[in-house]
């Protein structure tokens, strides 16, 4: 008997339907999985053989064949297991009624029948809503994924512990309620998570304010100075000043922790702005994201917050070369055999870096000892267009020992905090109907429109860019950057006073024209 059982396959973060054909007829018995299975989805009969029996049912001494259809779709990951039982129990006759065809089931069966979380079922949830059959079917999941699920409105998640449950369920025998979170609600109790605070950074009031700006509009940053003049502790400050996640943002970097299996029952949801900070040595592809089996890397993973390259010139040449179209397209496609995958990479980047390769280049009390090839050869990295796409330059002066005991430090992180979140709530109402949420966001065409610049900062510009040689790509990122001076300062205009203090963080593009 055939009986077809529904279920969902990731495709990047999205989620499409999948048939799960499964037909027990009489013959040798033997058990085939077609339909373009990966190599996870293929060791799934073994689990589910074993997991049937010890669950307490049979398991047919027949032919079995299964079928995951549209067969174009790779299928990927253990969360077939689930239709997989299900549809050998209902064409065996050991599934009574009718409900299991108003499900859709995705989970991993251990062996004793237990059924185990799976990543991407906030994805699947969120896939799942939007199509035809959200308002009258199920969607069943492992108990441990129940939370994400229950996170996305306008569909009923089940949860479920074992196969056991799971039949007791669908033959009407046991109720189980649906999963549903007030997202809102937690949204409201979330404490604000941070090790560095601001008033602990003395000195540097230069690149604090930079460091608030970046935070109010999402802008990169550069950190460059010597040793020991406290860049690694500024750029790690930086998230006790960002806003925190607003409810949307939240949903959209859970999704993608989901689907890089990254979300556990005692952290079911990314609620803290993520600050990815990958050592220098990481590949190209972990960074990027993809590998055999495609998975977001750290730039999709640091979306809405803050990637971190400490020592940004001991990176590989080819990771930093990968991070610019990236940055300029705010998402990232994944490209392998069977498909190509597109993930948000929608990040601030706050990088550091020493001058020099010995560190000292423009120190009043240390004399540099590099030669100029090797000060050459060490910016190169830098190359141009890197470097235009980040929008603050900001020099680190080390302080002086005096300066180190004297100078009590600033303002406290929450202060500075409430600025960039009113900042931000300011930008949130010219660009919410955009789907954006800061400056740093704004596409080139709608630049006009959301960044007019006063006439005299339009002039400003215009002889900055024939005096200093500015590449075209900085045009529009230094006037985000005064559109974000002029929202910390409460203005709906961008003057020419904004402009001017925006040219003044591009010193790097100067000092190598
Ligand atoms: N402005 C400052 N205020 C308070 N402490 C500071 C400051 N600058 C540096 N320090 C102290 O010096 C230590 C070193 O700073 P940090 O590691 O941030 O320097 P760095 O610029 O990243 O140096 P490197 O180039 O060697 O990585 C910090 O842990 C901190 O204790
Ligand atoms: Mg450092
Ligand atoms: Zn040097």
């Amino acid at each position: 008997m055939l009986a077809v059982v529904k279920s969902l396959a990731l495709a990047g973060l999205e989620a499409q339907p999948v048939q799960v054909e499964v037909d027990v007829s009489p013959g040798l018995p033997c058990f085939d999985l077609v339909g373009l299975p990966d190599a996870a989805v293929r060791e799934s009969k073994e689990r589910v053989r074993t997991a049937i029996k010890n669950a307490g049912f049979d398991f047919p001494a027949k032919r079995i064949t299964v079928n995951l259809a549209p067969a174009v779709l790779k299928k990927e990951g253990p969360g077939f297991d689930l239709p997989i039982a299900v549809g050998i129990l209902a064409s065996t006759g050991q599934l009574q009624g009718e409900r299991w065809q108003q499900c859709f089931f995705a989970g991993e069966l251990s062996l004793n029948g237990d059924i185990r979380s799976i990543p991407g079922v906030l994805s699947m949830a969120w896939s799942l809503k939007n199509m035809e059959e959200a308002g009258d079917h199920w969607l069943v999941v492992p108990e441990g994924n129940g939370f994400e699920a229950g996170l996305v409105a306008g569909i009923q998640a089940v949860p479920v512990k074992s196969l056991q449950d799971l039949v007791a369920f669908l033959q009407g025998e046991r109720h189980i309620e649906p999963v549903a979170v007030d997202l809102e609600k937690i949204v409201r109790t979330v404490p604000v998570e941070s090790t560095l605070d601001f008033s602990r950074v003395r000195g540097q009031h230069a690149a604090k304010r930079a460091l608030e700006i970046a935070a109010a509009g999402g802008h990169n940053v550069l950190l460059m100075g010597p040793p020991g003049s406290g860049k690694t502790m500024l750029a790690r400050s930086l998230i006790s000043i960002l806003p925190p996640l607003e409810p949307d943002e939240i949903l959209a970097v859970s999704r993608i922790y989901s689907v890089a299996g990254l979300l556990t029952r005692e952290q079911p949801l990314v609620l803290q702005r993520p600050f990815r900070a990958p050592h220098h040595t990481a590949s190209t592809a972990s960074i990027i994201g993809g590998g055999k089996n495609p998975k977001p890397g750290e730039i999709s993973l640091a979306t809405y917050g803050v990637l971190f390259l400490d020592e940004m010139m001991e990176f590989r040449k080819d990771v930093l070369e990968a991070l610019r179209q990236p940055l300029e397209d705010r998402q990232v496609t994944v490209t392998r055999v069977q498909a190509s995958y597109v993930y948000p990479a929608d990040f601030m980047l706050v990088a550091t870096s020493n001058p020099c390769p010995c560190g000292f280049l423009g120190d009043p009390e240390h004399q540099c000892t590099c030669t100029p090839y090797q000060v050459q050869k060490y910016r190169h990295k830098l190359s141009g267009p890197l470097l235009d796409r980040i929008d603050l330059q900001i020099e680190v002066p080390r302080l002086t020992l005096a300066e180190l005991q004297q100078e009590e430090g600033g303002e406290a992180s929450a202060r500075i905090r409430q600025r960039v979140t009113e900042a931000r709530r300011r930008q949130l109402r010219r660009l919410k109907r955009f789907g954006l949420y800061c400056n740093a966001q704004i596409p080139g065409n709608l630049m006009p429109q959301l960044c007019p610049v006063e006439p005299a900062g339009l002039k400003l510009l215009a002889s900055a860019f024939a005096k200093l040689g500015f590449s075209m790509r900085a045009y529009d990122r230094i006037i985000k950057i005064a559109r974000t001076i002029a929202d910390l300062e409460g203005s709906d205009r961008i003057t020419d006073l904004h402009i001017a203090e925006a040219l003044q963080y591009r010193f790097l593009d100067r000092a190598y024209a």
